[in-house]
């Protein structure tokens, strides 16, 4: 796989985007003839990165889109202007700006560091139908500190759930700062892709319905999951891979198909789930408002107040309509979350907080001022 020919509507997360140019790196193909690679993220712990406290604050989003900023965003802004201010712009003979390359080493810049999260990539040759068992595992595959995902690199647009993108990892960072909120409860993610949030999610939590749309997708998922099964309790099946199709009937159970709902498993989510997730699943307005009827729906069917953690890249273009750089998708998503916030059926409130991303980083990756993490809380009247 020499030439590897871009879509024009192809997409490459920045997660994967750093990669070393080397050969070989796809482990296999998966089902629909996709390149399939294996990254593995380190997860850093105190000893290797300093204070995993609880560092988190939020800032009251109540009030309408744009308004809202945070003081620790300030000062990470500042932070980042001070270090571009500090580089020296060097030009090669002919003029051109000659731009240094970021460093690969994690080492040398702490938590703020840019450079790739992915510690080794590919393996040994394999199919979709081959039984994990049969592949050796490698150590560092199997400590408690590595997550392996399987994910395909760049994909088209109905494809994205496939790669891993910096809001899941922005997520997970959440959850591991956050352990005694996580710890024993019922989670339900949403959008999950390869599922790296909820696996995380899954070393604390009870239970974590991990729910996608797509069969290929969700096979892959179920591998990831399977992949990772020893960071989680043996006992237990604490993740369960599931459809859920905003488009659709929130859970269906009509079908039974290896990702189906069981009775039993809407009745758990009802009575016991407290936790929602959804890691940059808005990126296009019809998919953004079914998003948000979903959770409508859940949230206020749901036996318990229940908290939705949603995180976002601020993707900035330049259009011509505005003549200016702006995201479309983060300006509807901030209308959507306005109009939750003004739901009045009398039934179930809608609040709305910005969570400032001061929490610790678990994982190597650039978090981008760009990167926002919201917090809606939902109570029953
Ligand atoms: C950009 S990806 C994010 C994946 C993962 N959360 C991450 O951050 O790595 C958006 C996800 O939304 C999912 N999605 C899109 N439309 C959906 C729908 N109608 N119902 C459920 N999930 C959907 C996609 O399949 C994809 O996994």
């Amino acid at each position: 796989m020499d030439q590897v020919t871009f879509r024009s509507d192809t997409v490459l997360s920045d997660v994967h985007l750093l990669l070393p140019n080397a050969r070989h790196l796809m482990t296999r193909l998966n089902a629909v003839g996709q390149p399939v690679f294996i990254s593995r993220f380190k997860i850093l712990r105190d000893s290797e990165e300093g204070d995993a406290g609880d560092g988190v604050s939020v800032v009251d989003a109540g009030e309408k889109t744009g308004r809202v900023t945070g003081g620790g965003e300030d000062k990470e802004r500042g932070k980042r202007e001070e270090c571009r201010s500090g580089d020296s712009i060097f030009l090669d003979e002919d003029g051109d700006l000659d731009v240094e390359r970021r460093p690969r080493g994690p080492a040398s810049r702490g938590r703020d560091a840019i450079c790739p999260i992915v510690l080794t990539q590919g393996g040994g040759a394999a199919t979709d139908s081959e039984e994990e068992e049969d592949e050796p595992r490698e150590e560092e595959e199997l400590s408690r500190d590595v997550i392996t995902i399987e994910h395909t690199m760049a994909t088209p647009l109905e494809d994205v759930g496939k790669q891993v993108w910096r809001g899941a990892v922005l997520l997970a960072d959440f959850i591991l700062s956050q352990p005694i909120l996580f710890q024993g409860a019922t989670v339900l993610e949403l959008g999950a892709g390869t599922g790296i949030t909820s696996i995380v999610a899954a070393t604390l939590a009870k239970r974590v319905y991990c729910t996608d749309v797509g069969q290929d997708l969700l096979n892959m998922c179920q591998r990831n999951v399977t992949l990772n099964r020893h960071l989680l309790d043996p006992a237990g099946d604490q993740v369960r891979v599931r459809e859920l199709d905003w488009l659709g009937d929130t859970l269906s159970t009509e079908t039974e198909t290896e990702f189906s709902w069981a009775e039993e498993e809407v009745a758990d989510l009802h009575d016991n789930a407290t936790l929602l997730l959804a890691a940059d699943v808005c990126y296009d307005d019809e998919l953004t408002n079914a998003l948000f009827r979903t959770i409508y729906r859940l949230a206020s069917h749901f036996r318990n107040p229940s908290t939705i953690y949603l995180s976002i890249e601020k993707r900035l273009n330049f259009t011509l309509r505005h003549m200016d750089v702006s995201c479309e998708a983060y300006d509807h998503f901030r209308r959507c979350l306005d109009d939750l916030q003004d739901i009045a059926d009398g039934k179930t409130s809608f609040t709305v907080e910005k969570v400032v991303p001061q929490f610790p980083q678990f994982f190597y990756y650039e978090r981008i001022e760009q990167l926002e993490l919201f917090k809606v809380t939902a109570s029953p009247l």
